[in-house]
């Protein structure tokens, strides 16, 4: 219920604006949306982008506008036999998970009708894992019934991803491939959810990237992003502390100017046919190393949307 009272907080912040905007034509959102892909927003020192590795393997682009940044891929990459090392490179992303799956559970079984305390609720449901890495959250979409796609732009990744999947009966349905959403557009693929966990910072072009995302959505479909916030309790704890104090993270992770707030989320979804329903930030425990889902959505946050009708 916290989050639904923050999305209230947050159409009552976003709503002004927009009204405003709309007032001044040279202000109005097409040309907002290029200043958000340049990403110009600060002279902050950006920390040092991790070694150069070989290129990675990944799938090539089309003459749709690609949502693949080359050097975001190199990264991952470079880390992607750590995918199911649960002290690794992507701990975070294993701990953080039952807090994120709690959100999807809660809001997807609300908004398809399903009973949220049954053992496979996403039963009938198709589901895509946008930028799935090695599967972290495509295994227990799967497990909860959902029929799942999970894509990502590295091929190790989805090497990975099908290795580990096909140890486990209940996974080993999971149809893994390496491509991005804007090919599966091309492709004319439609899903129930489409599900794109910490991804869009690591886009060449988040506006276009959420076309993709809501053209992936069948009618009647639901969206969900999870992102970090801009902001400087972000700079501070999922990049100074994360990667340089506690090097949960490997250094360069993150660029902090990638980032959106969750006024640019809503707005670059708003703009793509998705309306934000709900938001919910997560918020980490030191003493107990758990995190929550919370109304704090100064530094990690989750959205969930659904698609406009025509
Ligand atoms: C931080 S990881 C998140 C993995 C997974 N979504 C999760 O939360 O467990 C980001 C993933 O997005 C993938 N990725 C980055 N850009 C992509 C793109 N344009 N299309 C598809 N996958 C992409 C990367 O290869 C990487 O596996």
């Amino acid at each position: 219920m916290a989050s639904k009272l923050l999305f209230t907080r947050l159409q009552t912040l976003t709503r002004p604006s927009l009204k405003v905007l709309s007032q001044f034509p040279q202000f109005i959102l097409p040309k907002i949306s290029p200043e958000i892909h340049t990403r110009q927003y600060s002279d902050l020192p950006q920390p040092p982008s991790v070694d150069a590795v070989a290129a990675p393997s990944v799938v090539s682009s089309s003459n749709v506008k690609s949502s693949l940044n080359e050097n975001e891929l190199r990264k991952f990459s470079a880390i992607a036999e750590t995918w199911w090392d649960a002290d690794g490179p992507f701990k975070p992303l294993h701990v953080m998970n039952p807090t994120r799956l709690a959100f999807i559970r809660s809001t997807l079984c609300r908004h398809f009708g399903k009973d949220p305390n049954c053992t496979r609720p996403f039963e009938g449901l198709k589901f895509v894992d946008v930028g799935c890495g090695g599967g972290i959250l495509s295994e227990p979409l799967a497990r909860m019934g959902a029929t799942v796609t999970g894509v990502d732009a590295v091929e190790k990744n989805i090497k990975i991803a099908r290795l580990h999947a096909d140890l486990d009966s209940l996974t080993s349905s999971i149809d893994y491939r390496c491509t991005t959403a804007e090919k599966l557009v091309e492709e004319q693929m439609q899903y129930d959810a489409v599900i794109s966990l910490e991804v869009i910072e690591h886009v060449a072009e988040p506006a276009e990237f959420c076309k993709s995302l809501s053209a992936l959505t069948s009618s009647g479909g639901a969206t969900i992003i999870s992102t970090i916030n801009r902001s400087m309790r972000a700079y501070a704890t999922a990049i100074v502390v994360a990667e340089y104090v506690l090097h949960w993270l490997p250094r360069g992770t993150h660029q902090w100017s990638s980032f959106l707030t969750p006024e640019e989320l809503v707005l670059i979804l708003q703009r793509a046919s998705i309306s934000v329903q709900e938001m919910a930030g997560f918020v980490y425990d030191p003493l107990t190393g758990h995190w929550s889902l919370s109304d704090d959505i100064s530094v990690n946050f989750i959205a969930f949307g659904t698609k406009n009708s025509e």
